[in-house]
């Protein structure tokens, strides 16, 4: 589940609705620059038209103009649910930040800037100095859009507080490294596995269709082999009707660079996912793959290039295993709902004196950031930290790092 509204899963593309003509046109001149891709160099890797489809400039998902995030968009994410969720991770962030020789975050994919804003709000009411708040966006247009929200909302103060970065700094900083639903949207690969063995998702062009689908292929690359061999073992049989799921193989060098780049601090991944052991589980026959489409899940990546998010589930076991190559320290591993607990949010609830309306309104929010059906339990916090051993306080209510 991406988002509080995006329930309405229709399996079949067809249910759902039609975009206006210029997204179409859009769509179909990113359809063309992926299909000039495979004519010239065979079929795609699932991650690399997934980039495409979302990073090609101007034209990606990520990259157009199109309205993404919010009521107006295709989802909505916990910052834009309700400001308690950066609040809360403001706070948490906070514990951190006054240890820290200097006070840094660095933010990576801030979406419309609204947490960014939030928790920079927090800081200034909770008297906690900042010295950059940096943000890593690839997409031109949120940037943009971002850059609007700071200014809106914040005094020149703060505002001249963010700095948006190209890339991570050469020489190591103190900070709090957040990414609040980045892992999902970064490209991951396909897997097949049938009781004669595993085979790779492929994107190919059906000239008959039309259309892109599907090609599996034999699996060729070293880490993918070790993978799904490691799969097929513990799913035991697997029946005529297959097995897909999907492995990202890009969290590894994205935190290793992160380790890099940080001499001490904590890294804070918020996403929905699982532990290894939940995600893989051989009941999960047609894997963790969601597309979102005008506040509509479904599972169909080929509809509409450049129109609709692509996404899969975070194994956060694998997370935990690349952080602790990458040199950091699993400090902790829970629920959405227990970390905002942890971190202030029934102080957060609406004031008695505020008008029923706005204190029905908090109530609402408190409920879809937290209730288990909600964004509550299938989002998890994963905390990593750097030359930082003090305990995080957001996993001092349940820490499940037994279950990764
Ligand atoms: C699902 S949106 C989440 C936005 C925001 N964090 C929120 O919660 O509303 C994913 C964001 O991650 C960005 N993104 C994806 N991969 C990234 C990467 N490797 N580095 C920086 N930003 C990235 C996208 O452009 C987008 O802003």
């Amino acid at each position: 589940m991406k988002s509080a509204l995006a329930k309405n899963h229709a399996n079949s593309p067809k249910n759902l609705p039609e975009p206006s003509d210029q997204a179409k046109h859009l769509s179909n001149l990113l359809s063309k620059r992926i299909t000039k891709q495979i004519k010239r160099h065979g079929d795609l890797k699932f991650s690399k038209y997934m980039e495409m489809a979302l990073y090609t400039p101007e034209l990606g998902y990520y990259a157009s103009a199109l309205p993404k995030i919010g009521l107006g968009g295709d989802f909505i994410t916990a910052p834009e649910v309700s400001p308690i969720f950066s609040r809360c991770l403001a706070r948490q962030a906070i514990q951190v930040l006054a240890k820290l020789e200097e006070a840094n975050i660095i933010e990576f994919g801030a979406g419309q800037g609204t947490m960014a804003k939030d928790i920079l709000l927090e800081l200034n009411n909770l008297q906690q100095p900042i010295h950059r708040y940096y943000i890593v966006e690839i997409s031109p247009d949120l940037k943009a859009r971002q850059k609007q929200t700071i200014e809106e909302h914040l005094a020149p103060e703060l505002i001249e507080k963010v700095v948006w970065l190209d890339e991570l700094p050469s020489t190591p900083i103190s900070a709090v490294v957040l990414a609040n639903e980045v892992l999902d949207a970064m490209p991951f690969e396909r897997i097949r596995i049938e009781p004669d063995g595993a085979m790779q998702g492929y994107v190919k062009f059906d000239d008959d269709k039309q259309a892109f689908d599907w090609d599996y292929q034999p699996i060729t690359e070293k880490p993918l082999t070790s993978f799904t061999n490691h799969l097929i073992k513990y799913l035991g049989e697997v029946s005529d009707l297959g097995y897909e799921t999907e492995i990202n193989l890009n969290i590894k060098p994205w935190l290793k660079t992160i380790s890099a780049s940080i001499s001490e601090g904590a890294v804070l991944l918020i996403d929905y996912g699982y532990s290894r052991h939940e995600y893989y589980q051989p009941a999960r026959v047609m894997g963790t793959l969601r597309c979102h489409y005008q506040q509509r899940a479904h599972s169909n990546p080929f509809f509409y290039p450049g129109l609709q998010d692509i996404t899969a589930h975070v194994d956060f076991t694998a997370v935990a295993e690349d952080a602790y190559d990458s040199g950091f320290k699993v400090a902790g591993f829970t629920t959405q709902a227990h970390f905002l607990m942890a971190t202030g949010l029934l102080e957060m609830s609406a004031d008695p004196n505020s008008q029923v309306t706005d204190q029905l309104k908090v109530a609402q929010q408190i409920k879809t950031l937290t209730l288990p059906d909600e964004m509550g339990e299938n989002f998890k916090v994963i905390g990593l930290t750097k030359n930082f051993d003090e305990s995080l306080v957001g996993f001092s209510i349940r820490d499940l790092r037994h279950q990764l």
